[in-house]
C-alpha cells in the first residue's frame, strides 16, 4: 500500500514527519506493509498535512491530519482507502479547490516525490528540454515570445524579449540567474516549485541557457529556505549524474552548469541589480539602469535574470508549444498566474488559474472568506509595495493592465486578506517603516523619505496639525514615486496612497483612550 505524506516546509511545520512516523508504526502494529512516499504539497495548505492513499480508483485524501489523528484514521480503514472518518476528503483530484484550478506550471506539484527523476520524466519532465535541443536558439526564443509569458516576479516584462536581448549580444560568457529571493508578504509559490518540483526549475534554466547562449546558471536563494536549498542541491547533483546538466546535455555536446547561492536576508536583494551585486560578493546596493542586466549583468556580462515562476513556466511552453500557453489568459496577460492566498483567510494555499478570475472569486470562492469569520475589509495584492484594495475593486479580474488601470499591482501574485478589525492607518505606517528598514540607502527619496514618512504618519495619528501633515504626506509620496531609483522607494507610496484614498477614516487622529 502506498501512502503519501508531504514534506514541504508547510506540511513539516504542521507535523508531517510525526504523522509519517506514526503511520509507519501503526501499520507495523497491524501487520500491514506500507510504502510511505514523501511527496511535495498540493498547495492546499488549509488541509496540510494532507495524507493520500493509493486505491484502484485513484488517490484518496485525508486532512488536515495531526499526529494524534493517526490511530483513529487507521482504525477507520485509512490504509484500505475507506472514507469512514470526518477527515476523509474523497478523491484528491475531486477536491473542488484543486479541481477548479488550471495547473500548467504546478501540474506535478504534490503528485510526485520531488527528487525522483523517474516521477519527473513519467509526467513529461525534460520533454521541453529534449525539444529545445533539437531547435536552434532563435526558435526557442521565438517559442517563448509566442507564449506571451511575462515576468512573474512582478514587473511583467515579456520574457521572450528579455531573452532576445541576451541572445543578441556577442557570443562570450553569458549567465542565467534565477531570482529565488521570494520576499513578498504572503508569497510561497517559488518555494513550492523549488521544494516540490525542483527539476522543473532546473529544466527551465537549462532551456534559458541554451536559448541565449549561456553555459552557467545561478539560483540566488533566500537563506530562509533551508529545505529548498537542500532539495535543490540534491536535485542538481542527480540531474548532472543523469546527463540533464553538465558539459554534454543528453549527448548533444552542449553545456549548462548550475549552482545555488544563498542570500543573507535583505529584501532589496530581490531587486535584480542588487541581487547581482550580492552574487558578486558585494553589498546589495541597487545599480542604476541602464545598462540593463541583459546587456551588462553578472560580472559585467549579458545576463538573463528571471523569477522562479517565469523559468518554471518554460518547460511546459517548450513541450506543449507557446500557443497552448497563450490560449489561456486575458488581454495581454497570457497563461496562468500562481495566486497565493494568505493573511486572514480560511482556506489559504496556492491557486493556479488563467488570468481573468476576479479577486472576490479567489478570496471567497477559493479562500472561503476570512479565518476569523469577520467581514473582509481590505486586501493587499502584490506584496508590501502593492496597494490596499477596498471592496469596490474586488470584482475586477486579475490581469496586469486591468489592475494598473486602477492603481493595483498584481506583482508576484500574493493576496493578503484583512478583516474589519484592521487599522489601515497602521498598515500605511507599516509600509513606510518597512521601506525605512529595507532601503539600500542609495537614493535620497527612499532613504530619507521613508523615515520622514513614518514620522509624518505618527504626527497625523497624534492629531498634530492634521491637514498640514496630510498634505505633507501627499507630497512626500509623490516625491518618492517620481524620484526613487528603484521599485522599493518608487512603490512604497502605493499602499500609503491607497489608504489615503480608500480608507481615509483610518488615517485620522487615534481616539484618546479614556480610563
Ligand atoms: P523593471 O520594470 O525595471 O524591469 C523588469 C525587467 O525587465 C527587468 O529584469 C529588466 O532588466 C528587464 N528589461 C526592461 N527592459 C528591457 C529590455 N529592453 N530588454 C531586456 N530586458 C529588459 O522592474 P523591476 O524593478 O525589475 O521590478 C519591479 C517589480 O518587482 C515590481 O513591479 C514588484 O511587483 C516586483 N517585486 C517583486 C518582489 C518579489 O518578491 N517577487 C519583491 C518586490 C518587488
Ligand atoms: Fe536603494 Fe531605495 Fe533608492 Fe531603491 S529606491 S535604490 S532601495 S534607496
Amino acid at each position: 500500500i502506498t501512502v503519501y505524506v508531504p514534506r514541504d516546509t508547510t506540511a513539516l511545520a504542521l507535523g508531517a514527519d510525526r504523522v509519517a512516523t506514526r503511520l509507519q508504526r501503526g501499520a507495523r502494529a497491524r501487520d500491514v506493509e506500507i510504502n510511505i512516499v514523501r511527496n511535495g504539497s498540493r498547495g492546499l495548505f488549509y488541509l496540510e498535512p494532507l495524507i493520500e492513499v493509493d486505491t484502484p480508483d485513484g488517490r484518496v485524501a485525508f486532512g488536515p491530519v495531526t499526529p494524534g489523528d493517526v490511530e483513529a484514521l487507521l482504525d477507520a480503514g485509512l490504509l484500505e482507502g475507506r472514507q469512514d472518518h470526518p477527515l476523509a476528503l474523497g478523491l484528491t483530484e475531486d477536491i473542488p479547490y484543486l479541481k477548479r484550478q488550471q495547473r500548467l506550471t504546478f501540474s506535478r506539484i504534490g503528485i510526485t516525490d520531488p527528487l525522483s527523476l523517474e516521477d519527473y520524466t513519467a509526467l513529461r519532465g525534460f520533454e521541453g528540454l529534449k525539444k529545445t535541443l533539437a531547435l536552434d536558439s532563435q526558435a526557442v526564443v521565438d517559442e517563448v515570445k509566442t507564449s506571451g509569458l511575462r515576468g512573474r516576479g512582478g514587473a511583467a516584462f515579456p520574457t521572450g524579449i528579455k531573452w532576445q536581448t541576451v541572445h543578441d549580444q556577442a557570443p562570450g560568457q553569458k549567465y542565467v540567474v534565477c531570482n529565488a529571493d521570494e520576499g513578498d508578504s504572503g508569497t510561497f509559490a517559488d518555494r513550492l516549485v523549488m521544494e516540490c518540483d525542483p527539476y522543473m526549475l532546473i529544466e527551465g534554466m537549462t532551456i534559458a541557457g541554451l536559448a541565449v547562449g549561456a553555459d552557467q546558471g545561478y539560483i540566488y536563494l533566500r537563506s530562509e529556505y533551508p529545505l529548498a536549498h537542500a532539495i535543490l542541491d540534491e536535485a542538481i547533483e542527480r540531474a548532472v549524474n543523469a546527463g540533464y546538466l553538465g558539459d554534454n546535455i543528453q549527448g548533444s555536446g552542449r553545456a549548462f552548469h548550475l549552482e545555488v547561492r544563498l542570500g543573507a536576508g535583505a529584501y532589496i536583494c530581490g531587486e535584480e541589480t542588487s541581487l547581482l551585486e550580492s552574487l558578486e560578493g558585494k553589498r546589495g546596493l541597487v545599480r542604476a539602469k541602464p545598462p540593463l542586466p541583459a546587456i551588462e549583468g553578472l560580472f559585467g556580462r549579458p545576463t538573463v535574470v528571471n523569477n522562479v515562476l517565469s523559468l518554471a513556466a518554460v518547460p511546459f511552453i517548450m513541450d506543449q508549444g507557446g500557443q497552448t500557453y497563450a490560449d489561456y489568459g486575458l488581454g495581454r496577460s497570457r497563461g496562468t498566474l500562481a495566486i497565493q492566498l494568505a493573511g486572514n483567510v480560511k482556506r489559504g494555499g496556492l491557486v493556479e488559474l488563467a488570468f481573468g478570475t476576479s479577486l472576490i472569486e479567489l478570496m471567497e470562492g477559493f479562500g472561503g472568506g476570512t479565518l476569523s469569520g469577520r467581514p473582509l475589509k481590505a486586501v493587499q495584492v502584490g506584496g508590501p509595495l502593492g496597494a490596499y484594495l477596498p471592496e469596490s475593486q474586488w470584482d475586477n479580474p486579475v490581469d496586469y493592465e486591468g489592475f494598473a488601470a486602477f492603481g493595483g499591482v498584481v506583482g508576484h501574485g500574493g493576496v493578503v486578506m484583512f478583516d474589519d478589525t484592521v487599522d489601515m492607518g497602521d498598515q500605511a505606517r507599516f509600509a513606510m517603516e518597512f521601506c525605512s528598514v529595507e532601503s539600500c540607502g542609495k537614493c535620497t527619496p527612499c532613504r530619507i523619505g521613508a523615515v520622514r514618512g513614518v514620522e509624518v504618519i505618527d504626527r497625523i495619528r497624534a492629531g498634530e496639525s492634521f491637514d498640514k501633515n496630510l498634505a505633507l504626506l501627499t507630497d512626500l509620496c509623490d516625491t518618492m514615486v517620481d524620484g526613487s531609483l528603484c521599485a522599493m522607494g518608487g512603490m512604497t507610496p502605493f499602499p500609503v496612497q491607497s489608504v489615503m484614498q480608500h480608507f481615509p477614516d483610518d488615517l485620522t487622529p487615534r481616539q484618546a483612550v479614556t480610563a
